[in-house]
């Protein structure tokens, strides 16, 4: 592998110094960009941008010619695991991801096969090793997976929810079931994000989206238990580096500690937290990631500069901070707003470094 030009995404998440804080952003390829929405129209749907390698290798380039992120995200969804599961992900337009079968009961749950990396899942390892092969050492990739509960909440409902009424009663009524199909998909994301490492993730993610709709105790053993038994089977390190992970709880500002001792490197932030109060709280033991709201990027470059500033002066001097926002990018933003996003980061950020 050729060596690494530009460390400083992984360099932070080990809490170590960098010259300027590094950024990323969460859904960065993604509808906002033109050449993203003509490469899926070539594409047909979703799923086959997802299972071409050279198409998903391409998207996962588009917002790095525009933009100096100091990383790549594999082009992929969290929803391929229950896909391989055989539950049949589609996505209707307009209305998000469905799946054709779902799991409400402890048959379903035993029917559910582990899914074989070296086959259901091979499109994913061969565009991670495609992704690095073509990023040729600039920036490093990051994989990624849905959190045990998040992908569960979507295979029990069939699709995205507002009350997520069949989750919340299947883990209330029969918490057996609940935690049998959760241990299954713990296993499978630890497959899952161990084969990304080996085909050449250099970090990765595991995404909660729904880890805060729970209840404090429901939230640690329904969802932040399974993601620590997930990390502490990962591997620690590929090429001679540790391999960090990031776990983000979309409104899990309420649990900052118990993630920060999840044997997590990273803890994601959504927007709703100050990140010098969660700094504050959780201390140097790990780093921090975000955490601007997606919205802001909306409005004027000049606003987008000043909430930049405040961020960072939020966060304060030192090491362990990767700039990002709170959640996903969405469609309607302008693309020419990232480019004051990312240029305010690494211009603002350097004074906090010396
Ligand atoms: O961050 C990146 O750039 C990597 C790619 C990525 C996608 N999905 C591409 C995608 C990642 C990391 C995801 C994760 C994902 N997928 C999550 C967790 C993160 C989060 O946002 O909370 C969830 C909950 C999903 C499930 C999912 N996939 C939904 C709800 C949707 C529909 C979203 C919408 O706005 O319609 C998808 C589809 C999807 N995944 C798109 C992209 C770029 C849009 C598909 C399109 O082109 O129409």
């Amino acid at each position: 592998m050729v060596p690494l030009k530009n460390d400083r995404f992984l360099r932070a998440l080990m809490g170590e110094s960098v010259d300027v804080t590094p950024v990323w952003m969460m859904r960065q390829a993604g509808r906002y960009l033109p050449e993203y929405r003509a490469t899926r129209e070539k594409a047909g749907d979703f799923m086959s941008l997802c299972q071409s390698p050279e198409l998903a290798c391409e998207v996962t380039l588009q917002p790095l010619r525009r933009y100096a992120f100091d990383a790549a995200i594999l082009f992929s969804d969290i929803l391929t695991i229950p896909d391989a599961m055989g539950l049949g992900l589609y996505f209707s337009t307009g209305e998000g991801p469905r799946f054709r079968k779902t799991v409400r009961n402890q048959q379903d749950v035993a029917a559910l096969p582990i899914p074989d990396m070296g086959s259901d899942l091979k499109y994913v390892t061969d565009a991670v090793s495609l992704i690095r092969r073509e990023l040729n050492g600039s920036v490093p990739l990051i994989g990624f997976s849905g959190s045990p509960w998040t992908l569960a909440t979507y295979m029990i409902e069939g699709s995205g929810s507002k009350d997520f009424r069949h989750a919340k009663a299947l883990m209330y009524n029969q918490p057996e079931v609940m935690h049998a199909l959760l241990d299954k998909l713990a296993s499978a994301v630890t497959v899952y994000l161990n084969a990304q490492i080996e085909a050449g993730a250099q970090a990765v993610q595991i995404f909660d989206t729904w880890g805060g709709i729970l209840t404090t105790p429901a939230y640690e053993a329904f969802s932040l238990s399974y993601m620590r038994k997930i990390i502490s089977g990962l591997h620690k390190e590929s090429e001679g580096r540790p391999v960090p992970v990031i776990v983000f709880t979309k409104n899990g500002g309420l649990w900052l500690e118990s993630i920060a001792a999840s044997g997590a490197n990273c803890v994601g932030l959504d927007w709703t937290i100050e990140i010098g109060q969660a700094r504050a709280r959780i201390g140097d033991k790990v780093s921090l990631q975000g955490n601007m709201d997606p919205a802001i990027l909306y409005s004027s470059p000049a606003s987008i500069r000043a909430e930049v500033a405040r961020i960072l002066e939020s966060f304060g001097s030192g090491n362990g901070h990767v700039f990002n926002l709170g959640h996903g990018i969405t469609p309607h933003v302008d693309p020419d707003n990232v480019s004051a996003f990312v240029d305010a980061v690494h211009e603002l950020s350097a004074s906090y470094h010396r």
